[in-house]
Order: structure tokens, then C-alpha cells, then sequence
């Protein structure tokens, strides 16, 4: 039988963020499966305005750019974004903070937060090691080589900027781990939101 999707009677966003390699992308997908929700990945808005601009090849190379840059395509990423969630429930997948090589920049400075508004924040977060272990078992990006400590203070940094967040827009923050092999479980937590 297949699952039963939850019928929502208002309009929601969400912003779920998580450090690269956590799994936000897996657990979204589970979530999908449980309530009826547009899924849009700021990573790909900026990416395609990064492409028209001839800045990077890679996505992995954005949070590279000059900040500046960074913050033009963040601002561009959430207008479009804007535009593409009015219709319906909708999850942006995200980052709380960017890790460049200057330091932890906001992944929601206040003019993309304000655009954005959202109603609930989601955190993914699991085990540093588990996260280490990801990122070298997935080959098909080319994510940072942080080592578990490092991992664990971008979790921590996170939960900073999540509480900024929540705060400037009144929304709640939940926070999910994603434990290895438990997608479903976490994706469940996340359909939960939108009730
Ligand atoms: P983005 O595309 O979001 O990159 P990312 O953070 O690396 O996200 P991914 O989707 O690749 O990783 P994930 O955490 O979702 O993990 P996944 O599900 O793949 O962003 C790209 C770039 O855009 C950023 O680097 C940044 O430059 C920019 N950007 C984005 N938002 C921005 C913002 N607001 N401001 C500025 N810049 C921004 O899973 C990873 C692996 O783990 C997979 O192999 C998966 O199978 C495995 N896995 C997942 N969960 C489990 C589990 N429970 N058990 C076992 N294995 C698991």
C-alpha cells in the first residue's frame, strides 16, 4: 500500500539546513514521501546564477568566492526563490553557515532571511564521524576535508546562526538527526512540521 501523505490546510516554509554531508538532500526526499511539499535547493539557484556569470564550474567551488560574490548570488537565489514557493508548502534546502576560507559566513544574512520568512527552521545534524565517513564515501563532490572536530564546531556554529533566525522571524527550530541508516525516521520528524 502506498503511504499516506498528509492533506495540509495552509501554507508553509521551511528551511532546513545542515553542514555539507549531513544529509539534508536524503532526508528531504524521505520527507516528500510523507507530506506533499515543493523541495527547492538554494545551492542550485546559486549555482545557476554563478553558471550565467561564468564564475565557477563546480558548486563545490562557490563558497570559495570572494564574499561579496557570495552574498550577490545569495541575494539572487532568494528572490527567485521567493517567487517559486507562493503556491504551496515549501522546503529550502540550504546551509546555516558556509564554511570559507575567511570563516563562517551567515547562509541566511538578513536581507535573504527576510525574503525568505520562514515559518519553522529544521537543523540535520548527526555524529561528526558519521559525517566524515559520508563525505569520503561520496565521490561525487568535492566537499572539505574537515577533520571530526571540525565538523562538530560547524554543528555548533549552526545552532548559533539557527537561534539568530528564529528570532529574527519568529519561527521555531527543530532539530533532527539524521543517524546512519535512519532516513525515514528523520524525514518523518520534518513531515511533522508542516501539521
Ligand atoms: P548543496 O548542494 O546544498 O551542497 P551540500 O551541503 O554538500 O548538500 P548536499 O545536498 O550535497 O549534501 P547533503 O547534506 O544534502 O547530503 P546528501 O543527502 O547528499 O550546496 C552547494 C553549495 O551551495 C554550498 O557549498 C554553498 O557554496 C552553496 N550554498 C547553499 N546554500 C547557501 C546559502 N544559503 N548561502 C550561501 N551559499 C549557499 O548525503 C551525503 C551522503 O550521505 C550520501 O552519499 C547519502 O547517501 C549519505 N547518507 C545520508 N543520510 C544517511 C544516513 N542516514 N545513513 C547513511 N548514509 C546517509
Amino acid at each position: 500500500m502506498g503511504k499516506v501523505k498528509i492533506i495540509i490546510g495552509k501554507k508553509m516554509l521551511c528551511g532546513v539546513l545542515g553542514i555539507p554531508g549531513v544529509g539534508k538532500t536524503t532526508v528531504l526526499n524521505a520527507a516528500a514521501e510523507n507530506v506533499e511539499l515543493k523541495r527547492l535547493n538554494f545551492g542550485n539557484y546559486m549555482f545557476a546564477e554563478a553558471q550565467k556569470m561564468s564564475l565557477v564550474k563546480d558548486r563545490d567551488d562557490m563558497r570559495k568566492l570572494p564574499r561579496e560574490q557570495q552574498a550577490d548570488l545569495q541575494q539572487k537565489a532568494a528572490e527567485q526563490i521567493y517567487k517559486d514557493s507562493r503556491d504551496g508548502n515549501a522546503i529550502v534546502d540550504t546551509h546555516g553557515s558556509i564554511k570559507t576560507p575567511q570563516g563562517y559566513m551567515p547562509g541566511l544574512p538578513e536581507n535573504v532571511l527576510r525574503a525568505l520568512n520562514p515559518d519553522a527552521i529544521v537543523l540535520v545534524e548527526c555524529d561528526p564521524r558519521d559525517i566524515c565517513a559520508r563525505r569520503n564515501r561520496d565521490v561525487s563532490r568535492n566537499r572539505d576535508p574537515d577533520t571530526v572536530e571540525q565538523v562538530d564546531e560547524h554543528q555548533m556554529m549552526n545552532r548559533c546562526f539557527a537561534a539568530v533566525y528564529a528570532d529574527l522571524t519568529n519561527s521555531t527550530v527543530l532539530i533532527v538527526k539524521n543517524e546512519e541508516g535512519k532516513v525515514d525516521e528523520a524525514g518523518k520528524k520534518i513531515a511533522k512540521v508542516f501539521e
